[in-house]
């Protein structure tokens, strides 16, 4: 004895509606002169936001930003017997005179924090 379910058919569905609006992407004219200003600024923004934040960390990251910048590296050479009995040499990289001290660090741990000081080299009174 075989027992058989009665095959139920769904109901039809109610044909769909046609959108309202016809397919593709459009902007109106008064939405057009909103959204181009904004775009513009926000994109301007974006630009000089990015461009202030890579020169900031760039120039922050480098501890020569004037000296002989055209050098691979800057090295300076003393012979003892030349210093004489004292010499300050700038340890900043700041100093207008380098590579002597002329007190620009005091500008520059204002500035930044930072606790920089000169190099002194003096001979030991006898
Ligand atoms: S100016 Fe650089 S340590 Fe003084």
């Amino acid at each position: 004895m075989s027992t058989s379910t009665p095959l139920l058919t769904p109901p039809p569905l109610p044909p769909l509606a046609k959108p309202a609006v016809t397919p593709g992407f459009q902007i109106s004219k008064d939405q057009l002169t909103t959204i181009v200003p904004v775009a513009v600024a926000a994109a301007l923004g974006t630009y000089l936001l990015c461009r202030y934040m890579n020169r900031k960390s760039c120039k922050k990251s480098q501890v020569n930003k004037s000296i002989n910048k055209d050098s691979s590296k800057v090295v300076h050479s003393f012979d003892i017997e030349d210093i004489g009995s004292k010499a300050v040499y700038c340890r900043c990289w700041r100093s207008k005179k380098f590579p002597y001290c002329d007190g620009s660090h005091t500008k520059h741990n204002e500035e930044t924090g930072d606790n920089v000081g000169p190099l002194i080299i003096k001979k030991r009174d006898a």
